[in-house]
């Protein structure tokens, strides 16, 4: 089933390499209904996938070449940065940068996992905004790690395929991120959000109809703009490997319960510490609710899991916090901020003519001096596949 992006992805691949895609693939970005820094903690998270997300057109080259072109960054007036070819046997971590960094890098983690793809041309195009927490990366990775093993011919397992896409990013762009949002954009379904244990692998779906209960979720982007590579996300991912060694315990998954945590001694990361563990049995009670379909009995965990990460974790920003303020204060069952931290977005539970909490929120805005926030809709919708 083709669709006006994947129509777009192909014409943007025949204006730059006078020759059809062989196919168009798509893979969506990712919301996050709760469980924020668990995944690397080998907890729970609960994504959901969204329905925008980046496409992939691609064919096989003659050469064993990557040649990479990326509509947005040609309209970033990137130039020659938005066209990119690199010869497979110079991928190395480090040999490439920018936004083509993350193919090349998935090219790499394949044929570091033993999947020998050949070389191929991919035009990239994306209707995702950039840096607004969304998985933007993520989506990108899993487009190209489907093209490029479905032109190989070669059958991945969909959570093999999560994991080398998360090796690109971990191993070849360098940023030391969980699984999750590899994840979610090859494992969701529509209609579902995705339970995954992180450190069995489990995936289950759990229904997520928000509308059935007279309720939407939206996405609103604080338009302050985070980069992973920059942020203190590496921070807090050592901070928890040093709270769960002075534990004794090889990940904070194994922590036995709160009482624990008064062998910690530092403050800060006994915070830390406390915010994955309540934040994993949130998870839990969040997915227990929607299994029973009580949407609308999630809203205050979702407001417990940002008042988690605001205090305990330390890594919310002041756009998210007046806007989890702003949406609950004007009738959202509950909101918290979404993703790495320190910009992006926030999630929120609305009823479903929420017009009155996006306009709390633009107000709150406005009376700071902030640009006006976006808002998406939030339909939970279907993992990576192709499109023509
Ligand atoms: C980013 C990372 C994920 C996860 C979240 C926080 O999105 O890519 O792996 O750690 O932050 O929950």
């Amino acid at each position: 089933m083709s669709s006006p992006g994947a129509d777009q992805a192909a014409q943007w691949f025949a204006a730059q390499y006078a020759s059809a895609p062989e196919g168009v693939w798509h893979a969506p970005g990712r919301a996050n209904l709760i469980g924020e820094h668990t995944d690397y903690n080998d907890g729970f998270v609960l994504p959901f996938a969204l329905d925008r997300g980046t496409f992939a057109a691609a064919a096989p080259h003659q050469d064993a070449v990557l040649e990479l072109t990326s509509r947005q960054a040609a309209g970033r007036g990137a130039g020659a940065a938005g066209r990119v070819e690199i010869p497979l046997d110079s991928l190395a971590p480090g040999s490439v940068t920018g936004w083509a960094a993350y193919p090349a890098g998935v090219v790499w983690a394949l044929r570091e996992a033993g999947y020998p793809v050949p070389g191929a041309r991919v035009a990239v195009d994306s209707d995702l905004p950039q840096g607004a927490g969304l998985s933007s990366s993520a989506a990108l990775e899993c487009a190209v790690a489907l093209a490029l093993t479905e032109l190989a011919g070669l059958d991945v397992a969909r959570q093999e395929l999560a994991a080398i896409a998360r090796r690109a990013e971990n191993d070849f762009v360098g940023v030391p991120t969980g699984i999750m949002d590899q994840s979610a954009a090859l494992l969701c379904q529509a209609g579902h959000a995705l339970l995954l244990d992180c450190r069995s692998g489990e995936a289950d779906s759990v229904p997520l109809n928000p509308a059935r209960s007279g309720l939407t979720l939206v996405i609103i982007d604080t338009r302050a703009r985070h980069a992973l590579t920059e942020s203190g996300y590496g921070a807090r991912h050592i901070e928890c490997e040093e709270a769960a060694r002075a534990l004794g315990v090889r990940t904070l998954r194994e922590v036995a319960g709160l009482e624990s945590l008064a062998a910690l001694t530092d403050p800060v990361l006994r915070r830390r510490a406390r915010h994955v563990i309540t934040e994993n049995q949130r998870v839990l009670e969040t997915a227990a609710l929607l299994r029973q379909g009580q949407v609308d009995g999630i809203g205050r965990l979702l407001n417990e899991s940002h008042a988690s990460l605001r205090d305990d974790f330390e890594i919310s920003w002041p756009e998210a916090d007046v806007a989890v303020d702003a949406a609950v204060g004007a009738g959202a069952l509950g909101a918290r901020m979404m993703g790495g931290g320190f910009g992006g977005s926030v999630i929120a539970l609305l009823p479903q003519d929420g017009a009155a909490v996006h306009e709390a929120v633009r107000a709150a805005f406005r009376g700071r001096g902030w640009p006006d926030p976006g808002f998406l809709n939030a339909p939970p919708s279907s993992s990576a596949r192709r499109l023509r």
